[in-house]
């Protein structure tokens, strides 16, 4: 039907996908941790496969059946999935940075697992950044001069001065990506439903792009963007 991908609109491309959210320990048994499902990076990776791409899939923590025909890493924390990611990155021709990646750490972990503190007094937890992965594939894209396109996701709420687009367009800038698939989150809206409805912005375009649909109808419609922007003809 109209929102096919073309059976061989990816064929011989490497494509790299992340999936899922990063978790930060904080001791052996502990860690903080988001509500990404990971459904829709997964989804892409399906629909690149279904293309025609060779498909490296990167999960950390997914709560969904992981894909057939594809290679699969697992990583964990932030740290993790930016070494295996960057690794990866070298040999893709696309890259698709849908994984949440948790934006701070515990600043220290603790070896064994924390006890309670026997005066009464509460911890206070210091957290520290992350490194920005997407970023670093661009700088790596860069440096190395890879012929690669690299997408970014983006979930975002407006606020009074700001509309949604207008925080993905700053953020498709900051990032540096070649593409921004960018989606409005309620608590409710995106997370771990199968519905949803992204805009596509191109740092090469002012005009953007969209869908919306079950997470496999949007992640055909991502493949076929990313078709047409590699110039690889997604028709
Ligand atoms: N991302 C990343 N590394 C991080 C944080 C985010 O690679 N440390 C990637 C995400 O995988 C996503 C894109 O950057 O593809 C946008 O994530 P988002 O959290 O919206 O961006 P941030 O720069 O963290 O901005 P914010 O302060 O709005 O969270
Ligand atoms: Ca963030």
């Amino acid at each position: 039907g109209d929102d096919a991908v073309a059976p061989g609109s990816l064929r011989g491309r490497r494509v790299l996908v992340t999936a899922g959210g990063t978790r930060e320990p904080l001791d052996p048994v502990r860690y903080l941790g988001n509500r990404s499902s990971g459904k829709q990076g997964i989804a892409v990776a399906r629909a690149a496969r279904d293309a025609g791409a060779d498909v490296h899939l990167i999960v950390a923590h997914v709560e969904t059946e992981l894909p057939v025909g594809v290679e699969i890493s697992h990583v964990s924390s932030a740290h993790e999935l930016e070494a295996a990611t960057l690794a990866a990155a070298r040999r893709s021709d696309v890259v698709v940075m849908a994984a949440a990646v948790a934006d701070y750490r515990p600043e220290t972990v603790g070896e064994h697992k924390m006890k309670k503190s026997e005066d009464g007094t509460d911890p206070v937890l210091r957290l520290v950044r992350n490194p920005d992965i997407l970023r670093g594939v661009v700088t790596q894209r860069d440096e190395q001069k890879l012929d690669q396109l690299v997408v970014g996701f983006a979930a975002e709420t407006g606020d009074a001065e700001h509309s949604v687009l207008e925080f993905g367009r700053a953020k498709l800038r900051r990032k540096g990506c070649d593409l921004l698939v960018l989606n409005e989150v309620g608590t409710d809206k995106v997370f771990g439903r199968d519905d949803t409805e992204v805009v596509v912005l191109s740092a090469h375009s002012d005009e953007e792009s969209g869908a919306r649909g079950s997470k496999d109808e949007v992640a055909r419609f991502i493949v076929r963007r990313i078709a047409s922007e590699a110039g690889v003809g997604a028709d």
